[in-house]
């Protein structure tokens, strides 16, 4: 029989995962793993705060209130945004994580975790959305963990984004590298040509594996 390595630290982590601290918790790691990287010369493995930090500086940049996430997965973005904007959306497909959050952050009337697929669950929220929001696309688009993945589904989201009345999202879309031109997925490049094509009033840019479409005029 091999006897598994007991890891103090991983027994810590996944104790905690089903806390309410959870969110909380991580968040003490996301500063030092933030200076690691740069330390490190800014790998292309990017640590969540740089995330966090992308998020805040387009919110700021575009005056955006509004937080759109799709994957909500332990709710750190959502912790790490929860006194950055007026009204949090976040929406998650798996029931445990779901309920998870939504527990964790029951107390935040301005924050709502919403149970379902963000392909539907987007284009409900856009109906009713009635100022400029940021995006934060974080679902696993093309596959997360042993979920199945829709190849359409991050194009069809883009779409209704882009299409919709209120011209002043923005969208930054995460996982850039999933994009690989691989079993009907399109290719980082295709992609980029097309939203240019298609929509010649955003500007379209890739840093740190992270897209970013953005209205071109302010
Ligand atoms: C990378 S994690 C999200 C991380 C989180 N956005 C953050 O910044 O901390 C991806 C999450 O997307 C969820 N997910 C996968 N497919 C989805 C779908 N179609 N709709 C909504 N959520 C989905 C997964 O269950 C997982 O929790």
């Amino acid at each position: 029989m091999v006897l598994k390595r007991l890891d103090p630290l991983r027994a810590i982590n996944d104790w905690m995962r089903g806390t309410d601290y959870y969110p909380a918790y991580k968040a003490f790691g996301h500063r030092p793993s933030y200076w690691y990287w740069l330390l490190r010369g800014k790998p292309a493995r990017i640590p969540h705060r740089l995330k966090q930090l992308t998020v805040e500086q387009y919110a700021r940049e575009f005056r955006l209130a509004v937080l759109i996430e799709s994957g909500t997965y332990y709710g750190e973005m959502v912790e790490a945004m929860k006194s950055r904007f007026q009204e949090i959306f976040s929406i998650e497909i798996d029931s445990g994580l779901a309920r998870l959050a939504t527990r964790r952050f029951a107390r935040y009337k301005h924050i709502h975790i919403l149970e379902g697929d963000s392909q539907q669950l987007i284009q409900e929220l856009l109906v009713k959305l009635n100022r400029p929001a940021l995006f934060w696309l974080d679902a696993g688009y093309y596959g997360f963990g042993n979920q199945e993945s829709n190849r359409d589904r991050l194009t069809v989201e883009l779409e209704s984004i882009l299409k919709h009345r209120i011209k002043e999202h923005v969208i930054v879309m995460d996982d850039c590298h999933g994009l690989n031109g691989e079993n009907g997925v399109p290719t980082l490049a295709e992609l980029i040509s097309h939203l240019n094509a298609s929509f010649p009033d955003r500007k379209v840019a890739v840093e740190h594996n992270l897209l970013r479409i953005t209205p071109s005029k302010k």
